[in-house]
């Protein structure tokens, strides 16, 4: 029998991350009162009520989507599987007016295909509402009102309806597709994964396109993520908007004064990088709260000392393809810490391990994460004080 989780109080929640940010979500949904955390590499699942699903898609700055579990059964045929999908009260989840997809993915299952067995879930779903209510709800790929996520793995088959439409990641600050962005999830991830106070200076000295300074800035005013973005519960059949209205309220409420933000400095020697920056500043309504300045690592003097710098520097993979430059790169960038950063600490991305050697730094934790496709370290390194050095 197929167990679901509709009727009850508490609800079940499945969370996938950037690998290697894990930590960064528990300590946000921590934040967000989640109950019985757990999950594995690459994502966190906790329990909750209904409205922790939304303030999960409100505020989860390192999520990719929020999927609350519909059921969780075991399947070991098609008829089974079937049977299993039918069992639930689809016709309080869905109506027949609604549209619906679903999303299949299958390991070690009754059948190879994906596709099929997303098919099979349609039928189950369409029939339970035709037999119950005389007609049935449509499928729409594109733009469904309930877009369902299913799992059949080792005969365990798990359902769940997303709770957002597009990937929570793509905030809608980029004004355009940019070469070599950082995932913004993962930005937000390293930010919370460094500690940072979110009151002290932070430096990105080849800021980019700007993701660590957007995010931080976002960070440091508390504010949602989510508060520009429509989600896909809106369009449930069991949605509050009463409630949901209220919790958008208390993040417009909590967005902290513009005054209290910190110097967030940023510097890249490519103008290109830096209009765009500007203009995701600019979308995301943080327009001159970020120093943007056009230098080279070697030119490059932030106003004040920071206390964290944070950076993505080019490592090869994707951009910059001669290791001569690569080396020079790295090395300027030791240079850059020593002459401008002593006594803070500096928090570094890396997915060429060679490369770190250029910094003549001792490495102090290393944290695996994936960087798209990219198996990266994010490294953090103590810069001593000039008038330390050598006592
Ligand atoms: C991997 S990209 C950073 C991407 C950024 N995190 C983002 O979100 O868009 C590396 C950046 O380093 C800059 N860069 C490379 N060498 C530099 C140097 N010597 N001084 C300043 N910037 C440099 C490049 O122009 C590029 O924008």
């Amino acid at each position: 029998m197929a167990r679901h989780g509709l009727s009850m109080s508490e609800r079940k929640y499945f969370v996938p991350c950037p690998l290697g940010v894990e930590d960064a979500l528990e300590m946000e949904l921590k934040e967000l009162g989640a109950n019985r955390i757990g999950g594995s590499p690459g994502h966190r699942t906790f329990f909750g009520p209904k409205d922790l699903g939304y303030r999960a898609c409100l505020w989860l700055r390192t999520a990719i989507r929020v999927q609350e579990q519909l059921a969780q059964f075991e399947a070991r045929s098609e008829q089974e599987f079937y049977d299993g999908v039918y069992s639930l009260p689809w016709e309080q989840i869905c109506g027949q007016e609604r549209t619906l997809s679903v999303d299949a993915s299958v390991r070690n299952a009754f059948s190879k295909h994906s596709k099929y067995v997303g098919l099979l879930c349609k039928d189950a779903v369409v029939d339970r509402i035709r037999d119950r209510m005389g007609s049935r709800p449509n499928v729409d790929t594109q733009d469904p009102d309930l877009p369902l996520k299913l799992t059949v793995q080792e005969g365990k088959v798990y359902l769940y309806r997303n709770l957002n439409h597009k990937s929570l990641h793509k905030r809608g600050y980029r004004p355009i597709q940019v070469k070599s962005p950082l995932n913004e999830a993962l930005a937000a991830g390293l930010l919370i994964l460094s500690a940072w106070d979110r009151k002290s200076t932070l430096v990105d000295p080849m800021c980019g396109s700007g993701t660590f300074l957007i995010e931080a800035a976002q960070l440091a005013l508390d504010l949602a993520p989510g508060l520009g973005q429509n989600f896909a519960f809106e369009r449930f059949h069991d949605f509050d908007p009463i409630h949901w209205a209220s919790l958008r309220q208390e993040a417009l409420d909590r967005k902290r004064d513009t005054h209290s933000l910190p110097l967030l400095l940023g510097a890249d020697r490519h103008g290109g990088a830096l209009e765009i920056a500007k203009k995701s500043l600019a979308i995301a309504g943080l327009r001159g709260l970020v120093s943007l300045s056009q230098s080279d690592l070697k030119a490059f003097h932030p106003e004040k000392k920071a206390k964290l710098v944070i950076t993505n520097p080019p490592y090869g993979h994707r951009i910059g393809t001669d290791t001569s430059d690569l080396e020079a790169t790295w090395k300027d960038l030791g240079d850059f810490l020593r002459r401008e950063c002593g006594g803070g600490v500096a928090w570094i991305l890396c997915g060429n391990k060679e490369l770190t050697r250029g910094l003549r730094l001792r490495t102090e934790r290393r944290i695996p994460v994936r960087n798209g496709p990219l198996d990266c370290r994010f490294l953090k390194y103590s810069i001593r004080r000039k008038e330390d050095i050598g006592k």
